[in-house]
């Protein structure tokens, strides 16, 4: 018998299509809250569902004793309960590397904004030409030194992008080989060194017990007044009112921001009254292509447990409180393999 599948936020094209291939229903969510989704559950008590943006609760998930499978339609899963789908045999799946070259591309637009000071250039070049041209900051990326802190599926193509444009990268992950690195990054097991010797300073970790408030008015301190700070991962990694004090009185050159604590924005966040600072709407991962791949693959996952085959993405919640973490810096001559490159 097909499934029901609900779809709390519309997903593109070739997903829908795989499921109705599938011979599966589909029935579109009443909204995006969470109390939207909770109230679907219980009406429709669907198989599946595919969830792009709303926060899934313990409370949702056990709302619908037939629910089956949840895949998040992306890479972060923190908006999702996963040990309350293990404790209820729901099994949780994602769609990893679905976006993982749009958020470091993403990573790599607000290095170069910061770089060449565009939203003060902005403000000022109609005004006085001269003074944009001639007095307003600008750098070359060329020869300065990004500290990527979380070298995953993010963190190594940012890498690898930066090395294209003839930067240094010092990439800081405890819970990986060297060899796992990719080639040309110099890997760091000291993450003080990537706050004191980079020129941005870009986060690509999850959020977690460890990582939670890791940018915060200490670690900022030992960053050069030159530089910046770059987080295209989650909110919660920063303290964002020492980051605000941090960028108002020059303690550091400023910030580029996909991910703050407060999604959609608090039109009253200090950090938006700062002109070195810029602020996305949590776009990294939303280009076309990821949203098309991502959701073929949320689809995939869900025909995957359908027919009873082992799924290619499950979400393994790393305990990085007991997760094995690594010492060395040396890696082979060899490049790594099994990454994906979208
Ligand atoms: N802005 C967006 O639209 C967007 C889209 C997708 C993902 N993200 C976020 O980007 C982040 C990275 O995603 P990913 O797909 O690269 O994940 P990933 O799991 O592939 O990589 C994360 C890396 O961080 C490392 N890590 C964990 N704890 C660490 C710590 N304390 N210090 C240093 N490294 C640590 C892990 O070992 C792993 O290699 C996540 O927070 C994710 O939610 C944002």
């Amino acid at each position: 018998m097909a499934w029901k599948i609900l779809l709390p936020q519309e997903i593109m094209s070739e997903g829908r299509a795989l499921l109705q291939n599938a011979g599966h229903t589909i029935i579109d969510g009443r909204g995006f809250e969470t109390t939207d989704v909770l109230a679907d559950m219980k009406e429709h008590q669907p198989d599946a569902m595919i969830v792009r943006i709303t926060p899934i609760t313990r409370e949702v998930i056990e709302a619908n004793p037939n629910l089956k499978v949840i895949v998040r339609h992306g890479a972060g899963f923190d908006a999702l309960d996963v040990k309350a789908c293990h404790d209820n045999g729901v099994q949780a799946l994602y769609a990893p590397v679905a976006n993982s070259t749009s958020v470091a591309e993403t990573a790599l637009l607000l290095i170069l904004e910061m770089s060449r000071n565009v939203t003060v250039l902005h403000n000022t070049w109609v005004q006085d030409y001269y003074k944009a041209k001639l007095k307003v900051r600008k750098n070359t990326l060329s020869g300065k030194t990004v500290g990527i802190i979380g070298c995953g599926n993010i963190g190594s193509r940012l890498a690898k992008r930066a090395l294209a444009m003839e930067m240094n990268v010092l990439a800081y992950d405890p819970y990986k080989p060297a060899p796992a690195f990719p080639d040309g990054v110099e890997v760091v097991r000291d993450l003080d060194r990537i706050f004191k010797e980079s020129d941005y300073v870009s986060v690509h970790t999850p959020n977690t017990p460890v990582t939670r408030d890791m940018v915060n008015k200490n670690t900022l301190a030992m960053m050069k007044p030159t530089a910046f700070l770059i987080n295209t991962a989650r909110g919660g990694c920063v303290v964002e009112e020492d980051l605000y004090d941090a960028c108002k009185n020059g303690m550091i050159a400023g910030a580029g921001l996909d991910a703050i604590r407060k999604e959609p924005v608090d039109p009253n966040n200090p950090l938006l009254t700062l002109d070195n600072v810029i602020i996305y709407p949590h776009i990294g991962g939303n280009t076309t292509e990821a949203a098309h791949r991502a959701s073929y693959f949320a689809a995939m996952g869900v025909q995957e447990v359908y027919e009873g085959k082992e799924p290619t993405w499950p979400i393994h919640d790393v305990d990085y409180a007991t997760a094995p973490t690594y010492t060395d810096t040396q890696k082979p001559d060899t490049k790594p393999s099994g990454m994906f490159d979208f």
